[in-house]
């Protein structure tokens, strides 16, 4: 089995863009791995150094893999790979991440042996690789390519977006996530929206509205895809709404959304993971999620975030649902004229997140008022974080 992914190609053809548009899109919980990344004097190139790829833009001192010493004349600098980069690498041993990346593996490493050795046991353990190579035979390149656990992909100028939907689709195929089950086309999920969904979106907007007696503040719209509920729940509130989504490509349609409702400046996109959602805590005072949940393999970790970021007394509505048992109908006929199986693959989804014991989930939370309901409506569950002081407020 190919399970490691290497990019490779000619100077400035996007390969590390290509790697960061492919890791934008999944829907992952932990990636961990290294990057290169230039160094610049005076404008001119005059370095590269190596980062962490989970912790970039924290580190003060450069790590530098290779320096322009004279106008010239590159030196590399292998020490650092064998200390900082072995580092790394033996922490992604131990991390056990969803996926490792490491951009890129060039020839400022070719005296570098024990970082070298370290690529080798991770190309060999069960976690999958997406990397760069640079375009150059060396020794170790080369018995990097040769490998039968590696599939190298090259990328030109004119064959990258392709490119990209092949690297894509196999990186979800290397983590063990399907296409459509886990990861949705955000084209066709709107073309789907704009011709079946769109009456929901006023209708549940409404109905968060009225449940939670909220009406201004900040709202967080968690695996907002396309942008509209909260956009709906927005134009119909005094709220600023930021609608996170693991999917660059869902939220570039969503900004299109956002200027057509005429609200660029209440309505923002985030780019990032119900994981590790890229606010501050105690920052949001009403969370919502329609039909995101299904896709949260760590369910715990996702409410822990959303508590995390919720104010004293916030709220958050989840769940997924078409807003009445007559939408619920019309919607389920369409659907199942164009997909002969969405009722099952619906069904099944709907089990996976119906049949959590949702009191046991949130038990180390401190909530003033849980409530599950499932009908015709849909599943949802509200929450509402303990004031400091006094009571909740939330009620049926
Ligand atoms: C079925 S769509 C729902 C979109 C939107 N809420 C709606 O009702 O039209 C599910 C969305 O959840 C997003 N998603 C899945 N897993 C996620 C995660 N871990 N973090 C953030 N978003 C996620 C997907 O990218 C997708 O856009």
């Amino acid at each position: 089995m190919r399970s490691n992914i290497f990019v490779t190609g000619d100077l400035h053809v996007g390969k590390s863009t290509l790697i960061q548009r492919v890791l934008n899109n999944l829907p992952l919980v932990k990636i961990l791995g290294f990057k290169t990344s230039r160094y610049f004097q005076n404008k001119k190139l005059a370095g590269f150094y190596l980062e962490d790829f989970s912790r970039l833009h924290r580190e003060e001192q450069k790590a530098f893999i290779g320096r322009c010493v004279n106008d010239n004349y590159w030196v590399s600098i292998p020490e650092t790979f064998d200390t900082l980069g072995v580092e790394i690498l033996q922490n992604c041993l131990r991390e056990q991440p969803d996926l490792i990346v490491m951009d890129e593996l060039g020839f400022f490493e070719n005296d570098a042996k024990i970082f070298q050795k370290q690529v080798f046991d991770i190309l060999a353990s069960s976690i999958p690789v997406i990397g760069v190579l640079k375009k150059k035979q060396t020794p170790f390149l080369d018995q990097i390519r040769k490998r039968k656990d590696v599939k190298v992909f090259e990328v030109t100028r004119e064959n990258r977006d392709r490119m990209y939907e092949l690297i894509f689709e196999e990186v979800l195929q290397v983590i063990g996530l399907d296409k459509g089950k886990n990861y949705i086309d955000a084209a066709s999920y709107e073309k789907t929206v704009k011709e079946v969904f769109a009456p929901v979106y006023p209708v549940i907007a409404k109905q968060i509205l009225t449940r939670t007696k909220m009406t201004t503040g900040v709202c967080l719209d968690v695996g907002a895809g396309t942008g509209h509920l909260g956009i709906e729940l927005t134009k119909m509130s005094d709220f600023n709404t930021y609608l996170l989504d693991c999917s660059q490509d869902m939220l570039l349609i969503a900004e299109q959304n956002i200027e057509r409702a005429g609200l660029q400046g209440r309505v923002h996109t985030l780019l990032g993971s119900v994981y590790q959602i890229p606010l501050n805590n105690e920052s949001v005072d009403l969370v919502i999620s329609r039909g995101s949940l299904y896709f949260w393999e760590h369910k715990k970790t996702a409410f822990h975030e959303i508590y995390r970021v919720l104010t004293p007394g916030g709220m958050a509505y989840i769940g997924g649902g078409f807003g009445s048992a007559e939408l619920k109908r019309q919607i389920n006929q369409k659907m199942q004229e164009k997909d002969e199986n969405w009722r099952k693959n619906m069904a099944e989804k709907i089990d996976k997140t119906t049949n959590v014991n949702y009191l046991e989930l949130l038990k180390d939370l401190d909530l003033a008022y849980i409530d599950v309901s499932d009908s015709e409506a849909g599943m949802w569950l509200v929450i509402q974080k303990k004031q400091e002081y006094g009571f909740g407020t939330a009620s049926n």
